[in-house]
Parts: C-alpha cells; sequence; structure tokens
C-alpha cells in the first residue's frame, strides 16, 4: 500500500470556482483523497475551469495537453475536468483529450466522489445535469485544519441577466439563491473554525433571494442576520448588478459597521449606445447616480469595476464615455477585459472591434485605472485602517492582511492570523500598504 491517493486541483478563473474546488477536496477528502501541490505526485488531478473568455478555455487543453507526458507514464492517473468548461462542453472533451477520465458540471460536485470511484475502475463519466437536488445538501463540512480567517461563502448561483456578451447564464444556469438558515449555519461552522471575514459570493450575488423565516429574504436581510453571528467581524460580498442594488442593501452599508466599505459594482461600459447592445438595461447616468446614492450611504465606500473594450461597434467616441465615466466615479481597483466573442452568445454573431484598436484602447484604459488606484491607496497613507491579519509576510516578523478597503497590509507584529488591529499606514508600494500597530 502506498499511503492515502493524493489529489492535485488547479483552479482556473473565478472566486466562485475558488469555493467549489474546495468543496470538491473535501467531497473526494472522504473518498481518502489528500491535497498534493505537486501534479506529479498525484493520483487524480481535477481542472477546475473558466469558460468566461476565449483565453481562459483554451487553457484547459494546453494543460491538458501538458498532462500527457505524465499520463504516458502513470496510466493509472485519473484526470477530471470540472467547471464552466465541463458545463459548455461536456462530452465533447473526452473526444477531444482522450486522456480526460471525468467530466464534472458545477451543479453535479457532490456526485464527484462516486464518478471518482467509476474512474478508479476505469470507466468513463460525463454528469453536466443541473439535477433537483441541491449539491449543497450533499457536501461535507470544512474540516477545521483547512480553515483561514477568511472564507467564502457560495449564497447565490447562476444568473437571470443574459448581457449580450456572457456565457454565464448559459454555464451557471439560472439564478438560484440557497435558503438563509443554511447559510446562517454554515457561517457559524466557519466561525466556530477561526474565520473572521466572510465573503459571499454569487454570480450576480445582490441578487440574492433565499427562503428564510418570515418568507423571502433579500441580499441586506441576509447580512444583517449574519452581522449578528458573534465572532464574525466582516462581512463582504461579491459580484453584484447595479439593477440589483436594492435600498436596503444600500442603507445597511450605512448602518451595519460589519460591512465593509468595498464594493465590486461592474459598469462594463460607460456608452449608452455600447451598455444597449450589451443588454444591460442600465445607462451610464443610472450607474453614476447609484454610485452617489451609495456613497452617500458610505462616504468612505471603495469602488471596484469590470470593463470590457472593443465591443462589436464600440466607437472612439463610445470610448472616451467609458473613460469619461472612469474618472467620474474614481475606482478603488477595477478589472478590464478585451472584449473576447463566446460562441453561443448574441454578440458573437456582431462583426468584431479590430484587435490592434481594442489593444490599444485597453492599454488606455488600464492606465487610468492603475492611475486610480496607486491614489487611492497613497491616499491611505497617515491614515488609520482596521487589519485583519490572514499570514506571515516575507520578512522575519511580518504579517499580511487586508485592510477594511481590501488593500494588503504589511506590518512588523506578533498578533496571530485571525486579529484584527488598528494600523497606522506609513507607506504605500505598487500592490500594497506598510504600516504599525496603532492599537488592537
Ligand atoms: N469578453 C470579455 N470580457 C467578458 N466578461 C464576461 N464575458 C466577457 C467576454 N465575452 C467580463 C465582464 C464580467 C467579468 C467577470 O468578465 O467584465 O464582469
Ligand atoms: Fe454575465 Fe454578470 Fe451579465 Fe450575468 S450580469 S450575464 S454574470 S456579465
Amino acid at each position: 500500500m502506498s499511503g492515502p491517493k493524493k489529489l492535485f486541483i488547479k483552479t482556473y478563473g473565478c472566486q466562485m470556482n475558488v469555493y467549489d474546488s474546495e468543496r470538491m477536496a473535501e467531497a473526494l477528502g472522504a473518498e481518502g483523497y489528500v491535497a498534493t501541490d505537486t501534479v506529479e505526485d498525484a493520483d487524480m488531478v481535477l481542472l477546475n475551469t473558466c469558460h468566461i473568455r476565449e483565453k481562459a478555455s483554451e487553457k484547459l487543453y494546453s494543460d491538458l495537453g501538458r498532462l500527457r507526458p505524465l499520463k504516458a507514464e502513470r496510466p493509472d492517473l485519473r484526470i477530471g475536468v470540472a467547471g464552466c468548461v465541463a458545463q459548455a462542453e461536456g462530452a465533447e472533451i473526452l473526444r477531444r483529450m482522450p486522456l480526460v477520465d471525468l467530466v464534472v458540471g458545477p451543479q453535479s460536485y457532490h456526485r464527484l466522489p462516486a464518478m471518482a470511484k467509476a474512474a478508479e475502475a476505469g470507466e468513463k463519466t460525463v454528469d453536466t445535469d443541473f439535477p433537483e437536488e441541491d449539491k449543497f445538501d450533499h457536501l461535507p463540512e470544512r474540516p477545521k485544519a483547512a480553515v483561514r480567517p477568511t472564507a467564502f461563502l457560495t449564497v447565490q448561483e447562476g444568473c437571470d441577466k443574459f448581457c449580450a456578451f456572457c456565457v454565464v447564464p448559459y454555464t451557471r444556469g439560472a439564478e438560484v439563491s440557497r435558503p438563509a438558515d443554511r447559510i446562517i449555519a454554515e457561517a457559524r461552522g466557519l466561525v466556530e473554525k477561526g474565520v473572521r471575514e466572510i465573503t459571499l459570493l454569487g454570480q450576480n450575488v445582490n441578487a440574492y433571494h433565499g427562503g428564510g423565516e418570515g418568507g423571502d429574504w433579500t441580499l441586506a436581510r441576509l447580512v444583517r442576520a449574519l452581522a449578528k453571528v458573534d465572532g464574525l467581524e466582516r462581512i463582504r460580498y461579491t459580484t453584484s448588478h447595479p439593477n440589483d442594488m436594492g435600498d436596503d442593501l444600500i442603507a445597511a452599508h450605512g448602518e451595519e459597521p460589519k460591512l465593509m466599505p468595498y464594493l465590486h459594482l461592474p459598469v462594463q461600459s460607460g456608452s449608452d449606445r455600447i451598455l444597449k447592445a450589451m443588454a444591460r438595461k442600465h445607462t451610464a447616468e443610472q450607474y453614476l447616480r447609484l454610485i452617489e446614492r451609495i456613497r452617500a450611504a458610505r462616504p468612505d465606500m471603495m469602488m471596484s469595476g469590470d470593463f470590457i473594450v472593443g465591443f462589436p461597434g464600440e466607437t472612439d467616441a463610445d470610448f472616451d464615455a467609458t473613460m469619461e465615466l472612469i474618472r467620474a466615479v474614481n475606482y478603488g481597483m477595477a478589472y478590464s477585459f478585451k472584449y473576447s466573442a463566446r460562441p453561443g452568445t448574441p454578440a458573437a454573431e456582431k462583426p468584431p472591434v479590430a484587435a490592434e484598436i481594442a489593444d490599444a484602447r485597453l492599454q488606455t484604459l488600464q492606465a487610468l485605472i492603475t492611475g486610480q488606484q496607486r491614489a487611492a491607496q497613497a491616499a491611505m497613507v497617515g491614515r488609520e485602517v482596521s487589519v485583519l491579519f490572514e499570514k506571515p509576510g516575507r520578512l522575519e516578523g511580518q504579517m499580511i492582511g487586508k485592510s477594511d478597503y481590501l488593500h494588503a497590509v504589511h506590518v512588523v507584529t506578533d498578533a496571530a492570523p485571525g486579529t484584527i488591529a488598528r494600523v497606522r499606514i506609513s507607506a504605500s508600494a505598487p500592490n500594497s500598504l506598510a504600516g504599525q500597530i496603532a492599537g488592537r
């Protein structure tokens, strides 16, 4: 006997996948698999994939190609593909890459242990159903040792928005919210294991409408209930759609100190013409007014966003409107992407913007965002912020944590992971801040 079976998971894409990978590791843990960081050691390799842009999808096939020699050397190595490429391409993956043993979509992870067993017996399986049962009811609880001071907690999955460029409504399916009591119980369990900060996850998290005591719960109600959990100190949520930013959620930002002052609210474009073509169902002006209301409730709110440049039909004037919106909002952080045509989405039918133009726009936009990001960080110097320490830093005696505004902060301290301290910020580097303890 050569010891426990070893599992290597590679996670691509969003935080939802990070959460799912952890749940899959636990589900296979119950079957005797332990995690390994080295693919050469693994008995099973699981690739948890992302389909959002073409580049993300292609990574799967290049990584599978790289696994070929390993599989040739050790034919009993099992290879699984999970996530959104699995959902979108299903059995096609087996046809294209015969070295794959199992393909499992995001709604079927609770069936993974049985699929792994089948794979061990030499049988190939594909499961991309949207089953009736709730996968979360069938996934095991998180083991204590694995828990860090911050955790993700999926509260909602799927999306009904059908933005013209996006595959999520197809790969993750319709919006489904988990019942509030299950989420609160999971949060309590995490806090007992040492978690201090929870990020509530959903593709459209602020569209959360879960069943709870007294009927339908909004995200605001869920946040307020979670804020009552002793020992849970910080709550965040991502990703939100502007049209689902309810009054009660905005009010919660002003009233609930545990709700952190950082909001990821993608707008994608600042041009009304493009927003319309994207089927975003809001204008640039409506987005700006919304941010005004959010900042009226919480003046120090750090805004974050997503942008797509080179959407079909985007002109220089449309792009200028996006730049103008970015200047008006002043983001603390933002992600930007060159439009990528995704098969099956309405926008993929339209003639694309020339690649050189899209590349140039992306560079221009990223320079503006980087400037705003640096300025937001530099503005922290001299201020006192709260920092949740997560892990030791690279230097002796140093800890790394996150501020309320999600900046990485380096501090020399003997504080243990999970401690929250007041820190006076003394310096700003390109991607992090440094400071000294001002109090606990
Ligand atoms: N091309 C480029 N970017 C995309 N996104 C989603 N679909 C596409 C696409 N087809 C971006 C959006 C979204 C983020 C998660 O990814 O900005 O908010
Ligand atoms: Fe995709 Fe977000 Fe639009 Fe839903 S709201 S379709 S996840 S971009």
